[in-house]
């Protein structure tokens, strides 16, 4: 595709730029780069939820032909678990935390080899009875010993102003109802993968790892730190993900233990996830118990949110899912309240997944808000109008922009909301119920420090050079776009480099900070060319062209504004009357997200996002067998997803925004707002059909068959 030069590239439908190697094959993911003489790794995991090793017998496994290493806490190198990530210590000792950790894991000359060989080590265990139930009325809970250190690494687990309790006692209007949601597994097509391969160049050793990751300069740092090494001397490698949804974003045991076995049988190894392992030891979201009361005047207006929240995490790690924090900036009150607290199981570590606390903290606040509509006879939206703060009201931050009422506004024109028509069980086809239900999306618009080189050769071909990584939500496109404004030139003269540790460090595919970040540093390193070019060469290129390092160091406007998107998503259901089964013919969205650089690529991202939110409001569990300790629908024929035929039509689109403070190019990031508020749009549309209110997801049949 050319493009006039006076055209902007962002801004643009561009295709995909990796999209013609994606589908022909020609894109490499991390198992299939060829290596001469490679290995292969098959874990052994625990059958006991918690207590330890007693004895392997490997013997047999052994004898096997083309058996190369049995590994385990017997004979394992030494590691320091980067982070603090007890998760990470592989076969450090013969203790067991959950079910399916790592406790041996054979190296043979084939998978076939290596798979049999897995099957034949015999362990043996001392159990201890394990603990792996989630209840919020467990009393332990309230001891300060759970309260999370900082939920997501950086929010406050507790916040309060005003007093919420006289405020509550006081309200002419009062709700009190307590929400859930499972835990649920996330799954990309591409399971993950590690492959090793150790060299030493005489001045000591090296490890390149070829790896499904989220963010190449991270995994690098952990393997580093693990194997006690520089981090000049861990590559990581990266081109191509087949998704992420936060599933990558930390390091997980596989990765260590692949580096490990190449290094003990001395050649190139590797390992991927089976799909059942993929709902093992690689992360999770949390359930939830959320606790939320809402105060208001008989206008709607509140005087009081409290939104307190029970989840898990594991012994080996502490990882909370931070429900409550997008409650903090959602409405106008004088008082509120929001508590996090964790249950430690004897279970695999949990995880980021896609917008995590968002996802599960929205639909319990957005379904309250409906109920509190409801109670005081307000059309939702209008009651969300009445309770738009002026500023941030957790911090007293003004907004560096926030498009939830404008969204909220489109979307009811785009939907055709009618909200002359709030009565339950009132529209019908038949034996199908019908209802409409709206309700917000939030994500924070966060910018991470970041570095980029910007290249030029005599021909005038630029190169641009960064850390990211495409988890398959576009960067690849994206960035080149982002480039070519700054550089202006044609996207076709730019040839961009990401998904190598050894390019400008950026941090992770993460918190959709992505192109905001790497947008931001890329812009920076243009620049620099371009005043270099200016300066010091009279506005040409030199003969041995020319090259410029750029990137920033953080946002200072984060200090002065609350920063982040919003949306608005209005949902159509039809339930059956005698079946109880949930069809959704018609979703929208409609998201305030700063600069849209590819309306494409972006419209992917919140389409994906909104068809998963479709999938936690009525499919999604991660069932527990609390005698195993473990989920038992470990494997698509029995975790429920979303397919084709449950989705209908989705209508996808934005508000014009401008935000000048989140970053030069305007951008708020896109990857993870989309599955916020989808769930709650869902359940407020089933109650407008049926009068019932489901307040744990998912909204399975049974629970609309009273
Ligand atoms: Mo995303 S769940 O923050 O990797």
């Amino acid at each position: 595709m050319t493009m006039p030069s006076t055209m902007r590239a962002t801004g643009a439908p561009l295709n995909r730029l990796d999209g013609v190697q994606k589908v022909t094959g020609a894109a490499k993911y991390s198992y299939e780069y060829p290596v001469a003489g490679v290995t292969y790794i098959v874990p052994v995991q625990s059958t006991i939820a918690r207590g330890r090793v007693s004895s392997i017998d490997a013997s047999a496994a052994r004898a096997l032909p083309g058996v190369l290493a049995v590994l385990s806490h017997e004979n394992a190198p030494r590691l320091a678990p980067p982070r603090d990530d007890q998760d990470l210590a592989v076969f450090q000792s013969d203790a067991v935390a959950y079910r399916g950790q790592f406790v041996a894991a054979i190296v043979a000359e084939t998978l076939e080899t290596a798979r049999q060989a897995a099957s034949m080590v015999a362990v043996r265990y001392e159990e201890q009875p394990h603990d792996v139930v989630l209840r919020a009325d467990r009393g332990d809970l309230f001891t300060p010993e759970y309260v999370p250190q900082k939920p997501f690494g950086f929010y406050p687990a507790d916040s309060a102003h005003g007093d919420v309790e006289a405020a509550l006692a006081a309200a002419p209007v009062s709700l009190d109802h307590t929400y859930t949601t499972p835990a649920e597994h996330h799954n990309p097509m591409e399971p993950h993968t590690t492959l090793a391969i150790w060299s030493d160049d005489g001045t000591g050793e090296s490890v390149t790892v070829y790896d499904t990751c989220q963010g190449v300069s991270w995994r690098r740092d952990d393997i580093a730190i693990a194997f006690g090494l520089s981090s000049e001397r861990v590559r990581v490698i990266a081109p191509y993900i087949g998704g992420g949804f936060g599933s990558r974003g930390f390091t997980h045991p596989y990765a260590i233990l692949a580096v490990m076995a190449a290094r003990v049988v001395g050649r190139p190894a590797k390992l991927a996830q089976t799909r059942q392992q993929m709902f093992g030891p690689v992360g999770y979201r949390s359930p939830t118990i959320q606790h939320i009361r809402l105060g208001a005047g008989r206008d709607g207006r509140l005087t009081a949110i409290a939104h307190e929240v029970v989840a898990q995490t594991s012994a080996l790690y502490e990882m909370t899912e931070p429900a409550a924090v997008p409650t903090r900036r959602m409405y106008a009150t004088p008082n509120f309240l929001t508590t996090h607290r964790l249950a430690r199981l004897d279970l695999p570590a949990n995880s980021w997944m896609r917008a995590p606390g968002e996802s599960s903290g929205m639909f319990a606040l957005e379904s309250a808000m409906d109920e509190l509509a409801v109670e005081c006879g307000l059309d939702p939206i209008e009651l969300r109008l009445r309770n738009e703060p002026a500023v941030d009201p957790e911090t007293g931050l003004p907004y560096s922009s926030r498009g939830l009422v404008a969204c909220l506004r489109e979307g009811a024109e785009r939907f055709g909301w009618a909200p002359s028509d709030p009565t339950p069980r009132t529209r019908r086809a038949g034996r199908w119920l019908i209802g409409t239900g709206v309700a917000a999306s939030t994500y924070p618009a966060v910018q991470l420090p970041a570095s980029a080189r910007v290249a030029v050769d005599a021909a005038g071909r630029y190169r641009v050079s960064i850390a990211a990584v495409d988890i398959g939500t576009g960067a690849w496109t994206v960035l080149s776009q982002i480039a070519a404004d700054a550089l202006a030139v044609p996207v076709e003269q730019v040839q961009l480099e990401i998904g190598d540790s050894t390019l400008p460090q950026a941090f992770p595919a993460w918190g959709s900070t992505g192109t905001a970040s790497w947008g931001w540093a890329i812009t920076d390193a243009a620049q620099k060319l371009r005043a270099r070019m200016r300066d010091e060469h009279g506005g040409t290129i030199p003969p041995e062209g020319l090259e410029a390092d750029g990137g920033f160091a953080g946002n200072p406007a984060a200090q002065q504004f609350s920063m982040h998107a919003f949306g608005a998503q209005f949902a159509e259901v039809r339930v059956n009357e005698d079946t109880g089964e949930v069809r959704v013919p018609r979703l929208l969205g409609v998201f305030a997200a700063g600069r849209i650089v590819n309306p494409k690529t972006a419209r992917s991202q919140v389409l994906g996002g909104m068809t998963w939110g479709l999938s936690m409001a009525l499919h999604e569990e991660s069932v527990l067998d609390p005698r195993f300790g473990d989920y038992v629908n470990h494997d698509f024929a029995e975790y429920h997803i979303a397919t084709n035929a449950d989705v209908g039509e989705i209508d996808v689109s934005w508000i014009d925004e401008e935000d000048p403070h989140v970053n030069p190019i305007g951008v708020k990031g896109i990857g993870e707002i989309g599955i916020v508020g989808t769930a709650a749009a869902i359940a407020n549309a089933v109650y407008h059909a049926t009068g019932i209110r489901v307040r744990d997801l998912p909204i399975a049949l049974d629970k609309l068959l009273s």
